[in-house]
């Protein structure tokens, strides 16, 4: 099992990209999979999470031909995917189980999906209830409302849903069976979550209408083969954006990553916290907004992180804890009980990592209440399996007395394959 570490340094200056972003990748190649034609499909993230959706296409009959390390050229099955025997394996990949199990439940076929211990223990009734109402026959094996999952192929009939919590995978799970559904299928979100999947289905030629919370998805248009390019990942550039903000006199610049503001909650939360920013916004393509930010980095202080940004920076949480550790000042965290059911429980992870660097940090139900400003002391702490708690502990560690260790990286890959690599690149620059 690996680990990672990393010493105490003095601050940043450096001009870096990052990897492709995960969320769009996996949409990319189940659209492009689905698809009538060719699609070429360009900055795909090769991360263990993505290359289960890639493969799971793969074995519902898309066909792939790698073109360069960047590109791949993808001939989709033009909405009718082959049957499946084997169990299509999702990994850590919650976003390739939830989406698949749309696209799955609309199949004239059965097929099983599974994953690891931990992708199997998080809840799916969130995706086979409405499914359920659909039409579909979806089936948690173990009775658990957990994987693996047996979807039996049904007709299904387009709904209205409202979504009980905002969550990106449940709306494209729904938006992803519409496709194939009778009638029209729409879906409410309470607040908006990432909206790729919306945008990735018009980039498609699918006939989606989107109005606020809202989206309409009409069954039976199958959708067009179309080159795209995957911005680099937001939730990426956000270890280092954390770690160059925290620095007083740093400058880090992050070039072509995706700046959907479905995704970019970070920002705001740093310039609120006392960082400088500049963000230039490429334009010529509305399917993804991306371009360049540039950050400096100054003395941070604490802030409240609630209610509607919580989608937005779902997945930053940890880094963000790590922001309010290095902050003069109480930060707080909530409504974001959502962290219970990712990779690991967020909440339990961060809050045992934070005292382990000798952070004064209450838990919550639904978040964190965390003292900052105090002198950190480098610690050996455990990943949980999950790849963010391991990278959001190493820029902690960035910033504190002595070694400290992160043990059980294996899991990084799953999001960003040459983390470590960029650490020492980063650091050395
Ligand atoms: C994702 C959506 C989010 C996020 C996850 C990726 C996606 O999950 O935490 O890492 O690609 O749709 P929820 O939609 O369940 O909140």
């Amino acid at each position: 099992m690996s680990e990672i570490r990393v010493k105490r340094i003095k601050k940043l200056n450096v001009r870096i990209t990052v990897p492709g972003d995960k969320s769009i990748s996996h949409r990319a190649v189940m659209l492009a999979g689905l698809a009538e034609g060719k699609s070429r499909v360009t900055g795909f993230l090769k991360s263990d999470d993505c290359m289960c959706s890639l493969r799971a296409m793969q074995a519902l009959g898309a066909r792939v031909e790698v073109l360069d390390d960047d590109a791949m050229e993808i001939t989709g099955v033009a909405g009718e995917c082959q049957q499946v025997m084997e169990t299509i394996d999702c990994g850590n990949s919650g976003t390739s189980m939830r989406l698949l199990a749309g696209i799955l439940a609309a199949q004239p076929f059965a097929a099983r999906l599974s994953g690891d211990h931990s992708l199997n223990s998080r809840p799916m009734k969130r995706v086979m209830a409405p499914l359920t109402q659909m039409g579909a026959y979806i089936e948690s094996e173990m009775k658990n409302g957990c994987a693996p999952l047996r979807v039996s192929g049904a007709r299904l009939q387009g709904i209205t849903y409202k979504l009980p919590v905002a969550s990106a995978q449940v709306k494209s799970c729904l938006l992803f069976a519409g496709l194939f559904a009778d009638g029209s299928t729409t879906v409410i979100e309470p607040t908006q979550s990432r909206d790729h999947t919306e945008r990735m289905m018009k980039h498609f030629f699918v006939p989606l209408r989107t109005e606020e919370l809202t989206s309409v998805v009409h069954g039976g248009s199958i959708p067009q083969g179309r080159d795209f390019r995957v911005p680099g990942d937001f939730s990426s550039a956000a270890f280092w954006l954390a770690a160059a903000a925290a620095f007083p006199g740093s400058m880090l610049s992050v070039e072509g990553v995706g700046l959907n503001s479905t995704r970019t909650g970070l920002l705001s939360i740093l310039m609120k916290m006392g960082a400088q920013i500049r963000e230039y916004v490429e334009t010529g393509n509305d399917t993804e907004p991306h371009g360049n930010l540039e950050i400096h980095g100054r003395g941070l202080h604490s802030v409240v992180v609630e209610g509607k940004i919580i989608p937005n920076v779902i997945d930053e949480i940890p880094i963000i804890s790590v922001l309010a550790a290095l902050a003069e000042g109480e930060t707080i965290i909530k409504d974001a009980k959502e962290l219970r059911v990712k990779e690991t429980d967020r909440i339990a992870a961060i809050t045992q990592n934070l005292r382990a660097f000798g952070v004064p940090v209450e838990e919550t139900e639904d978040g964190m209440i965390i003292q900052g400003g105090n002198p950190l002391t480098g610690a050996t702490v455990e990943s949980f399996g999950d790849h963010r708690i391991a990278m959001a502990f190493a820029i902690l560690g960035l910033f504190s007395e002595g070694e400290t260790r992160i043990l059980n990286t294996d899991c990084i890959t799953t999001s960003y394959p040459g983390f470590e690599k960029q650490l020492t690149q980063i650091i050395n620059a």
